[in-house]
């Protein structure tokens, strides 16, 4: 049998064809676009998602038996608000987990609702890039829109109710709207009632592992797959790369180098986190997780490749640089605002510290260098908080390079072990599909079984202090920046 993960990203959708064994059979990748039509937004058009999915499923199976293709399970960027009227027409482009126009919004939840109440309900406070600030900026700025909303969804929710007919959401996806009670897994109605919102407006939600319907039958003899393929509820995609990454059981870590980054610890007990910078969601294995997240990672090296240096050649620029430890080059990361920990959607990218001998290589180092520092940032508030992690799984684009994993390791001071694929949202969408599908019961198991470490990295005794001096160095910087950011 073969199962079908969805990884729905921000600049493209990957699809993962896996065996009943684990071993992965084609990836198939199809890109859209991202709109960022002012400063601070960022949509994309929810029918893209759904056209070039359907076209890269077509590809996808080309060649395998339809009747032995028995799953599909998705992982989705996190937080998007996709709305549909009563004729299930997309009224708006999705507003996606990046987009920091909720400002407004933002600071009423956190300061008039109050942080307090917002743990209280939701286990977590807001952030710009939550669903329910970007709902409330509907209802505020677009009342034409906020009228006609029917039907609210996360992007993969939009993904499998195309695909399906089932109107479905998963525990770890709706996490992230800050209308959920993460701690008992269901839809939070004090958020309900203070975003203006019903119950019957949003999907049912499932556990991620959980079947919620079977692929349309026009569709199934369209894409080429089983009539009874089933559709798993799925995963955040941060979730999803924690179980194609192995990153199930107590304080097992994932990093992820993706358009964001993150860093995601599993937990067997609702955590209790006193500081809200960091996320308490559920997990996709029916536990929860901690995560801090920032959201330029991959985007930061890409914009400083494409649209500064004009160069496409990633591993040319990066093999030019002689010297880990010593750079006197910093950069903050916070081109679209910053997430995990600051919540400052005003922050801005910075390179500081450069002088007459500075080079490209010490600036391409510093852009690697600053992610691995604002992760750091989020590792911080969950060590204060008791949390202790000594090694981590790695995952997304960024985890192809040598020299990226290296930092990290030393600057987080972590085991970095790599696995066989970085592809973990797609893998761990198919592994949802093969559980809810039935041939495996527990998605732990399955994941234990798929995900083989083909190296580790060791932080090393000299790197890491050189490290240690210079993160307490960069941790500097923002709070002295914080108010040159507001006058920006
Ligand atoms: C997580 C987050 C991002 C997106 C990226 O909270 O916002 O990692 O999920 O797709």
């Amino acid at each position: 049998m073969y199962y079908i993960g969805i990884d729905l990203g921000t600049s493209a959708v990957k699809l993962l064809l896996m065996r009943s064994d684990g071993g992965i059979e084609r990836i198939v990748s199809k890109d859209y676009p991202l709109s960022m039509l002012h400063t601070g937004w960022s949509e994309q058009n929810p029918k893209d998602w759904y056209n070039k999915t359907i076209e890269g499923l077509k590809e996808l199976v080309s060649g395998y038996p339809a009747d032995e293709i028995k799953g599909i399970g998705a992982g989705g960027q996190m937080h998007g608000l996709v709305l549909l009227d009563k004729d299930d027409e997309v009224i708006r482009p999705a507003i996606l987990w990046n987009d920091s126009r909720a400002t407004k919004e933002n600071d009423y939840l956190n300061n008039e609702i109050g942080q307090d109440k917002l743990g209280e309900y939701t286990a977590n406070m807001s952030f710009t890039g939550f669903t329910a600030p970007k709902l409330l900026w509907v209802r505020n700025n677009e009342p034409e829109n906020w009228e006609k909303i029917a039907k609210i969804m996360l992007p993969k929710d939009y993904m499998i109710y195309r695909l399906s007919g089932s109107f479905a959401t998963d525990v770890s996806d709706a996490s992230g709207t800050l209308y959920f009670d993460v701690r008992n897994r269901r839809w939070s109605k004090e958020m309900l009632d203070i975003c203006g919102i019903t119950e019957e407006m949003l999907p049912k939600v499932y556990e991620s592992y959980e079947k919620v319907g079977t692929i349309k039958p026009s569709l199934a003899e369209d894409i080429g797959v089983s009539k009874d393929c089933v559709m798993a509820a799925g995963a955040g995609d941060n979730a999803a790369a924690a179980i194609g990454t192995g990153t199930v059981g107590e304080g097992a870590c994932n990093i992820s180098l993706g358009t964001s980054g993150t860093i995601f610890i599993a937990s067997s007990a609702f955590p209790k986190l006193e500081n809200h910078a960091v996320h308490s969601f559920c997990h996709a294995d029916g536990n929860y997780h901690i995560m801090g997240c920032i959201l330029s990672a991959t985007s930061s090296l890409k914009w400083w490749m494409k649209n500064i240096i004009e160069s496409e050649d990633y591993n040319g620029e990066q093999a030019r640089i002689k010297e880990l430890g010593t750079n006197s080059v910093f950069f903050l990361p916070y081109l679209t605002g910053e997430r995990s920990p600051h919540n400052d959607p005003y922050a801005r990218g910075t390179f500081i510290g450069m002088t007459p001998d500075s080079t490209r290589e010490d600036m391409t180092l510093a852009v690697l260098e600053g992610v691995a520092f604002a992760l750091r940032d989020s590792l911080e508030i969950a060590k204060a908080a008791g949390v202790n992690v000594s090694r981590s799984m790695i995952s997304g684009g960024g985890a192809n390079s040598i020299i990226w994993k290296e930092i990290l390791a030393n600057v987080m001071d972590v085991s970095i072990d790599v696995p066989e694929s970085e592809q973990g949202p797609g893998l761990g969408g198919a592994i949802l599909a093969a559980v809810a599908a039935g041939e495996y019961t527990s998605v732990e198991q399955l994941s234990h079984k798929v995900v083989r470490i083909v190296d580790t990295i060791e932080p090393k005794e000299k790197l890491r202090e050189k490290y240690e001096e210079k993160y307490n160095q960069y941790r500097l910087l923002y709070p002295r920046l914080k108010e040159a950011y507001k006058i920006l």
